[in-house]
């Protein structure tokens, strides 16, 4: 048997091809643009979501008889509004989770209906990102596309929409568009009020594992597959990462290192962070999470490489970067090249660099970038620690952690060992392990990550380096609340 794994991102969508055992056979990876119609506006045309994985499942199974697929699986980029009119057609590009136009929809439901009720109602509060402020924002700005909208869904659910022609969505996922009532695994009547929409308009919710449908055989025929096929609801990328790193069952964490960042701490309980700073998700093992995301992680370190100094060979930018560097930079960096999400929910944010002086080198530039973003996930880490839960290691996952050199900086600014696995890609292998348990290889997923995830290699921190990144950490803390003030008049 064979099973695939379809990670949805927002820069690419990769396709893995596994074995029964969980062996990676092959993979692929199909680029597709990021639209900025506006500062801070981030979009993205469905179908190229699916022309991406059409040509990578066609390219992922060159060589592999076809006929031995039994399962498809997908995480996918959360919070981005895919809105479909009554003949499924799609109606405006994908409005996506780094996308900031809301900010009057966020502050109409963080003032107006109140964090406290939203919290009540959802287990979150609004952000920018999330999916609720967007439609309101389409209703308030785009009226005729509002009237049209016949079905609201996420990135991946529009995939396995075009795979099994049925309107479906997982938990994990569907926690972050702040019309879930997460605690009790439904869709909060009251919160589709706020946003003018009925439960008609919502796809039929799922755990990540459940098999929503086979292979349309229209679809079947197009991809060269069995239209046995059966398609599992998938989870949103993280929780999908989580599985993929056995992020899973209770108290372990995983560090995201993509073009977002994110902690992930798993749960079997329920838990809300009281001040909502950090989110409250379903996760996709049938458990929980809290999760601290920002918006631009690997991204910052892509921008300065690529468009800043104009060269994609990080590795060659990161070389002279030596152990006598580390903990001793005199330039820090704020990370908030989109504004920001977790901990402070600022999308007036902006990046800076401080602490240039004349003998300021390139080298300085480059590690103040992989530090400002290992800086800025550690706020999320600090308010998880100020929650009383101990994290005393994380497995890691993402892009961002090719390069030794930021896990090195990662393990040192938060003062613990981060442990890599052998199956390095986080959310198309949590998705074919979800695909696995669809289709009944193992129980649940806790029996397949603990059978298929294994660590290959750990970094542990330096205590002299983590005491000097301690005074580095306390001085870039207070860089942002210095700034927030002429953010806000600058935006
Ligand atoms: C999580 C989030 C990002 C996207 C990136 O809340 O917005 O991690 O899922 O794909």
């Amino acid at each position: 048997m064979l099973f695939i794994g379809i990670d949805l991102g927002t820069s690419s969508t990769k396709l893995l091809l596994s074995d029964e055992k969980g062996n990676i056979l092959n993979t692929v990876s199909n680029d597709y643009p990021l639209i900025f119609p506006h500062p801070g506006w981030a979009e993205q045309e469905p179908e190229l979501w699916w022309k991406a994985c059409e040509k990578g499942i066609h390219e992922l199974l060159k060589g592999f008889d076809a006929s031995d697929v039994a399962g498809i699986g997908s995480g996918g980029q959360m919070h981005g509004l895919v809105a479909l009119d009554a003949d499924d057609n799609v109606i405006r590009p994908a409005i996506l989770w780094n996308d900031g136009r809301t900010y009057k929809e966020v502050e109409y439901l963080n003032g107006v209906i109140g964090k406290n009720r939203l919290s009540e109602l959802t287990a979150n509060i609004a952000f920018a990102g999330f999916t609720a402020p967007k439609i309101l924002w389409m209703k308030n700005n785009e009226p005729e596309n509002f009237r049209r909208i016949s079905k609201i869904m996420l990135p991946k659910d529009y995939i396995n929409y075009r795979l099994t022609g049925v309107h479906c969505c997982d938990y994990s996922d569907a926690s972050g568009m702040l019309l879930l009532d997460v605690k009790n695994r439904k869709w909060s009547r009251e919160m589709l009020e706020i946003c003018s929409i009925t439960e008609n308009q919502m796809p039929k919710l799922f755990e990540s594992f459940d098999v929503v449908g086979t292979l349309r055989p229209d679809v079947a025929e197009l991809l060269g597959l069995p239209k046995t096929v059966k398609v599992v609801a998938g989870a949103g990328d993280n929780a999908a990462a989580a599985v993929g790193t056995a992020t899973v069952g209770e108290g372990k964490c995983n560090i995201s290192l993509g073009t977002s960042g994110t902690v992930f701490i798993s749960s079997d309980h329920f838990g809300v962070d009281p001040n909502n700073a950090l989110h409250s998700f379903a996760h996709a093992d049938g458990g929980f999470h809290i999760m601290g995301c920002m918006l631009s992680a690997a991204s910052c370190n892509k921008w300065f490489c690529e468009d800043i100094l104009g060269s994609r060979d990080y590795a060659e930018l990161q070389e002279g970067i030596g152990e006598k560097n580390l903990g001793r930079n005199h330039v820090f960096f704020l990370p908030y090249l989109m504004g920001e999400r977790s901990p402070i929910n600022d999308t007036n944010a902006r990046g800076t660099f401080t602490g240039i002086t004349m003998d300021t080198s390139r080298n300085d530039m480059v590690q103040a970038v992989l530090e400002g973003v290992s800086f800025a996930i550690r706020d999320s880490f600090e308010v998880a620690r100020s929650l009383g839960l101990r994290i005393d290691r994380s497995k890691i996952c993402g892009g961002g952690f090719k390069s030794p050199l930021w896990k090195k900086i990662f393990a040192n600014v938060l003062g613990i060992p981060l442990d890599m696995m052998k199956t390095e890609q986080g959310p198309g292998y949590g998705a074919v392990i979800l695909a696995m348990v669809g289709c009944g290889l193992y129980p649940d997923v806790q029996s397949a990550t603990d059978e298929l995830v294994s660590v290959s290699s750990t970094v542990q921190p330096d205590p002299e380096l983590v005491k000097l990144y301690q005074e580095r950490y306390e001085q870039f803390r207070q860089i942002y609340p210095s700034m927030k003030e002429l953010f806000s008049k600058l935006s």
